[in-house]
């Protein structure tokens, strides 16, 4: 385990969370390099080097700056990016063009021009209207690139609304219907500057039970078999995208196979009764990659009791480092970093520095009655989506992020100062 207890102090892949509070300061994200590498290092075991001919591309939105893309290229992995933004830290890290895929339900021109330009070889078209745009790119640098269609399979994952992705009614993906989408396949393998190479789907995210990725599979292989029947062409390419569960609180994990052997199972026997051979198959996983590879270090300040009812203890951080608790009422665990070996006796909310009622990092965290300001108090898994949706709500800077390993740990991210944050404001010149 990552994560450890010693001499009463939460360690870290190696490191004492309290001296690197110390060293870099708080708010501070810290991510451990081993726990990412063993994320991949799972896949390329129970996944790419078991059945062959398959890719992992990390959802780089979960977490994208330079340094884990860099951890990311190390580990032989490709990246799903869904905005320029995200192809420009890529460029900027030097990751390679051909291991990029471009997913997004309104990519703009101007991106897909940026994409095209830069190398990125794989689209994954998601709109009916996309097509006369990557076909414009293509034209302007002579490019041809790869086409995957995500579907909508229409199946409602069992996790929380705002990220289930993959039902019915969905801004995502393109809908089954007859005559939506075999016209735009057929646009795709028709056009000059397109090679049409499969399907995708990604149907949802924090999912624990493989039923709604079987039944959503079943969905993509009809698709499949339809686009044998009608066109004559086997595709070449599904990707199953990601959403595979991981640990907040007590949420039991599951190993990849779990998810994907069932899939692999089922696509292999589906090749042999289309007598064509087994697909590429690729997955998109983000959040299992990196949410529990992140801790979020804060310092305790102000500690409110109100008698019998509740103990809020707040931090130097909050909503604009983790938005995930208001946003879709996540839970988080945690310790107190330099208590770590005191019995927690009581549960407090931990809550942070913003002026909204709903600035919460933990709700109910079990402490010892010691806890009191100065304090260091860890949050964990904080991985994924945290940085990525972090903001400057009341203008309080967005924190660093510190990578660990074996003990030793440097800057990823450098905290944002004042001066950053004021850098594209402008005072009209008639005030
Ligand atoms: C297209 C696509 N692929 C992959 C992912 C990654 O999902 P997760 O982080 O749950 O693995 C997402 C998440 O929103 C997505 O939209």
């Amino acid at each position: 385990m990552l994560r450890e207890k010693k001499n009463g102090r939460l360690y870290f892949d190696g490191c004492d969370m309290v001296k690197i509070a110390e060293e870099y300061g708080t708010p501070l994200y810290v991510f451990s390099e081993n726990d990412i590498v063993s994320r991949f290092d799972e896949l390329k075991r129970d996944f790419s080097d078991k059945y062959g001919n398959c890719r992992v591309a990390y959802a780089a939105k979960a977490f994208c700056v330079k340094g884990m893309l860099k951890i990311v290229e190390k580990c032989g992995a490709s990246i799903d990016v869904v905005s320029g933004g995200e192809i420009a830290v890529a460029a900027a890290a030097g990751f390679p063009a051909d291991r990029i895929e471009f997913n997004g339900n309104n990519k703009l021109l101007p991106e897909i021009e940026q994409a095209v330009s830069y190398g990125v070889k794989r689209f994954i078209l998601d709109g009916t209207n996309e097509l006369p745009l990557i076909e414009s790119a293509c034209k302007k640098y002579d490019k041809k690139v790869n086409v995957l269609v995500r579907i909508t399979p229409g199946v409602a994952a069992s996790t929380h609304d705002h990220i289930v992705t993959g039902k019915l009614d969905s801004k995502f993906g393109i809908p089954l219907e007859d005559d939506v989408l075999y016209p735009v396949i057929k646009n795709v393998m028709d056009s000059p500057y397109t090679e049409f190479k499969g399907l995708h789907m990604h149907i949802g995210s924090q999912l624990f039970t493989n039923r709604e990725y079987m039944e959503s599979l079943e969905v993509m292989l009809s698709v499949a078999s339809e686009i044998k029947k009608r066109f004559g062409a086997a595709v070449s390419e599904l990707n199953l995208g990601g959403g595979f569960g991981v640990t907040y609180i007590d949420e039991e994990r599951k190993p990849v196979s779990f998810f994907l052997d069932p899939m692999m199972e089922r696509i292999t026997a589906w090749s042999k009764e289309q007598g064509i051979e087994r697909p590429l198959i690729a997955v998109e996983p983000g959040r299992s990659i990196i949410a529990e590879a992140g801790i979020t270090l804060y310092r305790a300040g102000q500690i409110k009791n109100i008698k019998d009812v509740r103990k809020y203890v707040s931090i130097d951080g909050g909503m604009g480092d983790n938005i995930r608790v208001p946003l879709y009422d996540a839970k988080y665990t945690g310790i107190v970093a330099n208590k770590a070996d005191e019995p927690c006796t009581e549960v407090v909310t931990v809550c942070g520095k913003c002026c909204e009622s709903g600035d919460v990092v933990a709700e109910d965290l079990p402490v010892p009655e010691s806890i009191k300001a100065g304090d260091i108090i860890a949050i964990y898994s904080t991985g994924a989506y945290g940085y990525s949706m972090a903001s400057n709500y009341n203008n309080n800077p967005i924190p660093g992020a510190v990578l660990l390993k074996d003990g030793k740990s440097a800057w990823l991210i450098k905290p944002q100062s004042y001066e950053q944050i004021m850098e594209n404001q402008v005072i009209p010149e008639w005030l």
